[in-house]
Formats: C-alpha cells, sequence, structure tokens
C-alpha cells in the first residue's frame, strides 16, 4: 500500500520561529529556548499546533546557523541540550508538534567531520565531503576551494563559502575522485545524517524542515531522480519514526512528493512561479502586478496554471504547502497593505495543503530595508529583525540595551505590537486566528479536503472555488463582481468586506455571488 502522510498533518497549521529574533528571556539580546517555551500560549491562542524553527545548532553563524558546526549541539547562546528537550516536552502537552531544520547538503568548514576530511592522511572522514584528487584540479561549472587544507585536492562548495558540500555521490561519476550513490562513501554520508534524525527524533522532535533538499547528488538529471533515490533511502528512518513529518525546501511537488517521498514541499517564492504572483510580483521600484494587490491586474490564472499540475502530481501521496513568508523572504507587508495581507492570507489559509505563518507576519511586521546584513542574510535581514511583542523599550523582545540586540526592533512609532493586535478586533492578528478557527471547526478545510475550481478568469477578476463542503469567493479589486453558479448554497461562515449569495432561480440550485470590492467569503454549501 501506498505511503500516506502522517494523519496529524491534516489538520496542522505551522508557526515559523527563527530563534535569535523570537524572545529573549535572558538579556543577553538574543532570543531563546526558553522565550520559545513562554511564548507557546502565544503561538497556540492565534491557532498554530505546529512550530518549524530554523536551524538551532552549535554554529559560527556566517549563515545564521545554516552553517552546522554540531548536529547534535544546541547553540549555546540559546540555550542547552536539556532546554530543547524541555521545549519538546512543552510543546507536546499543549498540542503543539516541533519541526526543526535539517541541514543535510553541507556543515560549516568548522565541523569536526570536515576538519578530519582536509587532513593529508586517510580517514574515516576523507571521503565525507567532495574532493578532487590534485590541489589545482578544480570541479567544472561549480564552486570550489583550494589552498585551505593539507590535502592534495580541491573540495566543493554548497552555498556560501564556509559551506562545503557532503558528499552523496554523483549520478554518472566521469573521474575518478567522484563516487556513485551507491558508493560505500555515499552510503557512509546518508547513514551520518540518519543518525542525525534518529537523534533528534529520539530526543522528542516530531519530524524535520530540510534545508535544500532537491540537491544532494551532483549531476543529477533535470527529474532529480538520483536525489529522490537517495531520500528514499534516508526516509527508511520512517520505519522507527512513522509519525515524523518531513518538508522540503524544494518548490516542486512533482519531484518532492510524488518522486522523493516527502510529506510537504514548500510552495516558495521563486521569480515568476505561481506562488510569486500571489503576492510578490514587483521589481523594486517597478510596477506590481500581484494579484493581492488592489487594481494590479494580475490574474488568477497565472497562479493555477503552475499550481495545478503540482497538486494534481501530489495529491493522495503529500501537500503543497503555502507560506506567508519565510526567512530567506521579502515580508508580504513589504508591497501589501492591511486589507490585501487579510485577503492574502485569507487565500493561503483555505487553500489545500499545510500553511505556514512566519513569526511577525500575523501582525504585518514590517521588512527593514537597508539593514546592514547580519550573519549572511544581506538583504534577507530586513524580514530577520526581533518579534514585536509589546510597546516599550525594545517592542517587548529583550531587557538588554539597544546595542546588544541580535538586529534592532522596528523604529517605526506605527510598528504593530501583538499585545494591541490581539486587542483590536479588526486587526491583521485577529483576522488569522478567526480563519484558522474556521479551519478547525470542520474537515472542509483539512490539508486534503477536496479543492475544486468554480470560477477563474484571465481577466484582473475574482477567483471562487470549493473545499470540501465550503464556497470560497476571493475578490481582491476595487470594483464588484457578480457570478452565477449552478450550486446550492445554504449559509455564510466568514467574511472580509461585503459578498451575497442570493437564490437566483427562487429553487435554491443557482446562486448569484455579488462579491464587493476587496472581499472574501466562506459559504457552507447545501449537501
Ligand atoms: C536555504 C536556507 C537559507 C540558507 C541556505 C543555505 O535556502 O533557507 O537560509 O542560507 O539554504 O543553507
Ligand atoms: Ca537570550
Amino acid at each position: 500500500m501506498e505511503r500516506r502522510p502522517p494523519e496529524w498533518l491534516k489538520k496542522a497549521v505551522f508557526y515559523e520561529i527563527y530563534p535569535q529574533s523570537f524572545y529573549d528571556t535572558n538579556g543577553d539580546g538574543i532570543g531563546d529556548i526558553e522565550g520559545i517555551i513562554q511564548k507557546l500560549d502565544y503561538i497556540s491562542r492565534l491557532g498554530c499546533n505546529a512550530l518549524w524553527i530554523n536551524p538551532w545548532y552549535d554554529s559560527p553563524f556566517k549563515d545564521a546557523g545554516y552553517d552546522v558546526r554540531d548536529y547534535k549541539k544546541i547553540a549555546p547562546r540559546y540555550g542547552t541540550n536539556e532546554d530543547a528537550y524541555r521545549l519538546f516536552d512543552e510543546a507536546h502537552k499543549k498540542g503543539i508538534r516541533v519541526l526543526i531544520d535539517l541541514v543535510p547538503g553541507h556543515t560549516s568548514e568548522e565541523h569536526e567531520w570536515f576538519k578530519a576530511s582536509g587532513k593529508a592522511e586517510k580517514n574515516e572522514y576523507s571521503e565525507r565531503y567532495i574532493w578532487t584528487d590534485f590541489w589545482i584540479k578544480g570541479i567544472p561549472d561549480r564552486p570550489y576551494i583550494g589552498g585551505e587544507c593539507e590535502r592534495n585536492g580541491v573540495y566543493m562548495l554548497n552555498f556560501f563559502k564556509c559551506q562545503p558540500a557532503l558528499n552523496y555521490g554523483w549520478k554518472d561519476p566521469k573521474e575518478n575522485w567522484m563516487h556513485g550513490i551507491d558508493s560505500p562513501e555515499a552510503i557512509a554520508t546518508r547513514e551520518a545524517i540518519k543518525d542525525v534524525m534518529r537523534f533528534w527524533l529520539s530526543k522528542g522532535c516530531d519530524g524535520f524542515r530540510v534545508d535544500m533538499a532537491d540537491s544532494l547528488v551532483k549531476g543529477d538529471d533535470d527529474e532529480k531522480s538520483a536525489t529522490c533515490a537517495v531520500w528514499k533511502d534516508l526516509f527508511e528512518i520512517r520505519d522507527e519514526f512513522p509519525d515524523a513529518a518531513f518538508v522540503s525546501e524544494w518548490s516542486c511537488p512533482r519531484q518532492a512528493i510524488a518522486g522523493a517521498g516527502f510529506d510537504m514541499d514548500f510552495y516558495l517564492d521563486h521569480g515568476g512561479n505561481g506562488y510569486n504572483t500571489l503576492m510578490r510580483d514587483f521589481e523594486i521600484g517597478g510596477d506590481d502586478e500581484s494579484y493581492f494587490k488592489k487594481d494590479s491586474g494580475g490574474n488568477i490564472k497565472r497562479f493555477l496554471d503552475d499550481f495545478i499540475p503540482g497538486y494534481e502530481a501530489a495529491k493522495g501521496k503529500g501537500y503543497i504547502s503555502f507560506i506567508t513568508c519565510n526567512h530567506d523572504t521579502c515580508r508580504p507587508s513589504y508591497n501589501l497593505d492591511k486589507t490585501e495581507l487579510k485577503l492574502a492570507y485569507a487565500f493561503l489559509i483555505t487553500m489545500p495543503g499545510v500553511p505556514f505563518i512566519y513569526y511577525g507576519d500575523e501582525i504585518g511586521m514590517r521588512y527593514i530595508a537597508d539593514q546592514p546584513t547580519k550573519e549572511g542574510g544581506y538583504t534577507r535581514t530586513g524580514s530577520r529583525t526581533p518579534m514585536q511583542w509589546e510597546r516599550n523599550d525594545n517592542l517587548g523582545f529583550s531587557d538588554a540595551s539597544k546595542d546588544k540586540l541580535y538586529l534592532p526592533v522596528d523604529t517605526d512609532p506605527a510598528a504593530p505590537v501583538a499585545d494591541e493586535e490581539m486587542e483590536d478586533p479588526d486587526s491583521l492578528y485577529n483576522t488569522v486566528r478567526e480563519l484558522l478557527n474556521l479551519k478547525r471547526m470542520d474537515d472542509s478545510l483539512d490539508a486534503d479536503a477536496d479543492f475544486e475550481v468554480l470560477y477563474s478568469s484571465e481577466d484582473a477578476d475574482a477567483f471562487i472555488y470549493r473545499r470540501g463542503g465550503y464556497l470560497i469567493a476571493i475578490n481582491p479589486y476595487g470594483k464588484e463582481f457578480e457570478h452565477t453558479l449552478k450550486i446550492r448554497i445554504s449559509k455564510k461562515l466568514f467574511e472580509i468586506g461585503n459578498v451575497l449569495a442570493c437564490d437566483n432561480d427562487g429553487k435554491g440550485k443557482e446562486f448569484v455571488i455579488t462579491s464587493g470590492e476587496q472581499s472574501f467569503a466562506v459559504f457552507e454549501l447545501k449537501g
């Protein structure tokens, strides 16, 4: 029988935490694990029941922790391993699952494996990374480094200079220093990463968000068939932990879910893809054609043409994960105002799949442009500023003096803060909370509930779809739209702006949906 994703994902809503910027409890200016524990009730009250925590391992932090120095040790700035285990426990008591970040493609150049690998004499780790066999023999079309180690060879990089690529082998090894994916050398790397997964799963984590999951095997074909084969082997870990969930940084559900066997695959902001057309279809200083930007002229077809094939390929096997944003992406409040954000989030939360909310997006935190780069963040730094909790010094993030903060807090006097948002019935926070409440109410908005497009158009126009027993109508435009649908509607469950459904034939078989400007509604269908 074909494997199904863990049952708990059907109702899962994730909250992504960038730990250094979430909540500082010991006054050193950096968020910590105790801070996450203290804020679990906040996350739960919002309606999220799962976390993804960005890398929290020991690291020199040249790429904000994606340069792992020790996979099994918590970075002292966040606390201890015991704090992490306590977080798993406390979260579970509140019905919250915890995914942590697995970085399988590379380590820090300061990792013990790499230090051993660079030694001249052969040892257990010599082939853990990708090395050529001569000190000036490079790697065609790939970034590599020479002259750093005593070993007679150069090594391949996976991302920054500080991140040497781990050796999962090559699809078609053409040189004698290249290994195949089923060579003992590549298998040893796989076993080492399984050991890391086993370590954290046995301590209580509920699975992993997997960094750069699509690029483990080098020289792979366009379908990533060798990387998919490696994942099938890595997923043997599920025999020991059947309830563990895995979400990939891949953004191609046909490959990641149907091919490699991930439970979820992120729909990421890649210029020109379907997700990009929804909220971020702009060049700095240029026109904005995002569908959710009022009167942008964008249409939903561009999204659907990209989304539907991936959705069909993954159906029954796993879920596409819509994100409000992540630590690599510009916050959506950069170009969308409060009403536009409400509509965009309403869409993201009611589409099929498992949604992820990036910390602070629920209150509309800003992308802070022109931030000096921090820990390899560059333009990403503006989306990584401290969470805004309350209106006091450091907006409730930390008691440290300003110069000690990981990053400055937003200095705008109008910067949104969580406790005020929670009080305001019209806030973005409360819209997200109501949407998540609605999602929990019955099965219609479960990750795997039916999805059917009822109305879409190549014009700048509304979008109407069915999820389970619900009809959902969205109109991001500044003018009213009317549509007649041969469908029975019983009652309205949720609304932003004004949407009406009028019995057109007097027999309750045909309804005219009138979507007012910038509106969203969920109706219950008659069975
Ligand atoms: C992923 C992470 C990003 C990191 C990179 C290298 O894209 O999301 O933050 O810099 O991988 O690990
Ligand atoms: Ca701290």
